[in-house]
């Protein structure tokens, strides 16, 4: 077997690892919002004011740090005030952007936040620019977080939230170079300017305040609006998806899942990119990179609404989650928060629903194994690599190591080869090798997935394979596999 040489200093220690890269996006479109999260009071399927009690607990078991809504391009089109008050009498609208459902706006602000505290996640709200008015988004912002007497805090108070929530992430539109408004840079900036003046922090709650940016290597968007917008944004954000729009998740040949892995990966390099036309206008990376919509998209499942996107998630998403969480972390001196999309039933889902049923996809474990990189410090890491034999540009491995307040270090690492496992000799600079235990996701097949009939087909088992060396510990790789390693 191939041996690979790994280095994890402790004692070069690098940024935070923000627990946020390890958000999610929860869009009103197809099955997320009503049916995956949120089925009302009086359903069959176990709920505590209307939010389903299986995916609060999926959800609170990765602990998930911070949810984004309600769009996408729902956001561009959404009029707040439609979904709050008496449930029964809100106005409905049709959802023109996701196949032209009615909504009943029966999941609003209230709702959100209710989501956002039974998972114990911080709220990320996405403000119409797009096609809504500055007073509108000014006073989203009031309603939520104003704590005296304003028009918008005594309408809260009517419909029933006496305190004040707390709002931290505010994005100022979505996708505004497209679905947003097809805006030129130069206009969306200047739109910012004025939206953003008005998004006001009341009672002490401060806004981290998210301007849109690039669609994946459109490097003019993110130079035009460091150009123009001088302050007052604390991140831009940056959309890529991985697709591979002719054929479904389960279609996959293995040649398709490496070129899909191939795209993933472009991800370091875009960031990268990115980051270097900040800097001519930010060299101290004030403004930081929010991946507020990321994962794979594929063709949808057979039988549903093609508008849904709702797809199957296979061990070929779990490679590409591992790699980019990787990616992340080793960026994390620039990528403050990252939303995989989206949450329930759509895209890259972390969880699928069918009827009371929920299961967990692969990626789902995938975070759930990479949790403890959460607030974490980034270690630097070095690890020698072999490339695919099908596409050289893709290497086999993936890796990143952080350490936490009490000095325990925390390794993830992937092997996207089909068919080549890997023994990765690790050398542990500046720390002992003392308890060692470890997690694994692993199948012979790219394919393999969970489903309704079979919902524990990919799961993660406690791992064994491996040895203490003296100088750090000699882990095997197989193929198509995650690892997560912990030493106290
Ligand atoms: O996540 C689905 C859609 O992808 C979002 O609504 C939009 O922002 C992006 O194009």
């Amino acid at each position: 077997m191939t041996t690979l040489k790994m280095t994890v200093n402790t004692y070069n220690r690098k940024s935070r690892i923000n627990p946020e890269i390890y958000g999610s996006f929860s869009e009103h479109l197809g099955r997320c919002i009503y049916e995956g999260i949120y089925v009302g009071e009086n359903s069959k399927i176990p709920n505590t004011n209307g939010i389903r009690n299986d995916v609060v607990a999926a959800l609170k078991a990765i602990k998930l740090p911070v949810l984004r809504w309600p769009g996408g391009c729902f956001a561009d089109e959404y009029h707040w005030k439609d979904g709050i008050g008496d449930r029964a009498k809100r106005k409905k609208m049709v959802n023109s952007h996701w196949g032209g459902l009615v909504e009943d706006n029966s999941f609003g602000t209230h709702e959100f936040f209710e989501l956002c505290e039974q998972v114990g996640c911080e709220p990320y709200i996405t403000g119409n620019l797009g096609s809504g008015t500055v007073a509108e988004m000014s006073e989203w912002i009031e309603y939520i977080t104003f704590d005296g007497l304003s028009p918008m805090a005594l309408e809260r108070r009517k419909n029933g939230r006496e305190d004040p929530w707390k709002l931290r992430y505010f994005g100022v539109g979505n996708e505004n170079w497209g679905c947003g408004g097809n805006m030129r840079p130069e206009f969306y900036a200047d739109q910012y300017r004025r939206y953003a003046t008005y998004c006001r922090e009341y009672s002490g709650n401060r806004l981290y305040k998210v301007a849109c940016g690039p669609d994946t290597a459109d490097y003019d968007w993110t130079d035009k609006i460091m150009a123009n917008i001088k302050k007052d944004m604390s991140a831009i954000s940056l959309h890529c998806y991985s697709w591979f729009s002719e054929k479904r998740a389960c279609e996959l040949t293995l040649e398709n899942c490496v070129n899909l892995i191939a795209k993933s990966r472009n991800m370091e390099k875009l960031i990268k990119g990115h980051k270097e036309i900040m800097a001519k206008y930010d060299p101290e990376h004030k403004v930081r990179i929010a991946v507020d919509e990321w994962g794979t998209w594929y063709k949808t499942e057979e039988g549903t609404n093609p508008r849904f996107l709702y797809q199957q998630s296979t061990m070929c998403d779990a490679m590409v989650a591992a790699g980019t969480l990787d990616i992340f972390n080793r960026n994390s001196d620039i990528v403050s928060m990252a939303n995989i999309a989206q949450t329930v039933n759509v895209l890259q889902a972390v969880l699928l629903t069918e009827g009371e049923n929920m299961i967990k996809t692969p990626t789902y474990h995938v975070f759930d194994m990479y949790k403890d990189h959460q607030g974490n410090t980034l270690l630097d890491t070095f690890c020698e690599n072999e490339k695919l034999e099908m596409n050289d540009t893709v290497y086999a491995c993936s890796q990143s190591a952080s350490i936490n307040e009490k000095g325990e270090v925390f390794v993830t690492m992937s092997n996207c080869s089909a068919d080549k496992p890997f023994d990765i000799d690790i050398e542990l600079i500046g720390k002992e090798a003392g308890e060692i235990s470890a997690k694994i996701l692993a199948s012979d097949d790219y394919l393999a997935h969970n489903s309704f009939d079979r919902p524990d087909a990919v799961k993660i088992s406690e791992y064994t394979k491996i040895r203490e060396t003296g100088k750090g510990m000699l882990v095997t790789l197989p193929p198509c596999s995650i690892a997560a390693i912990k030493v106290k």
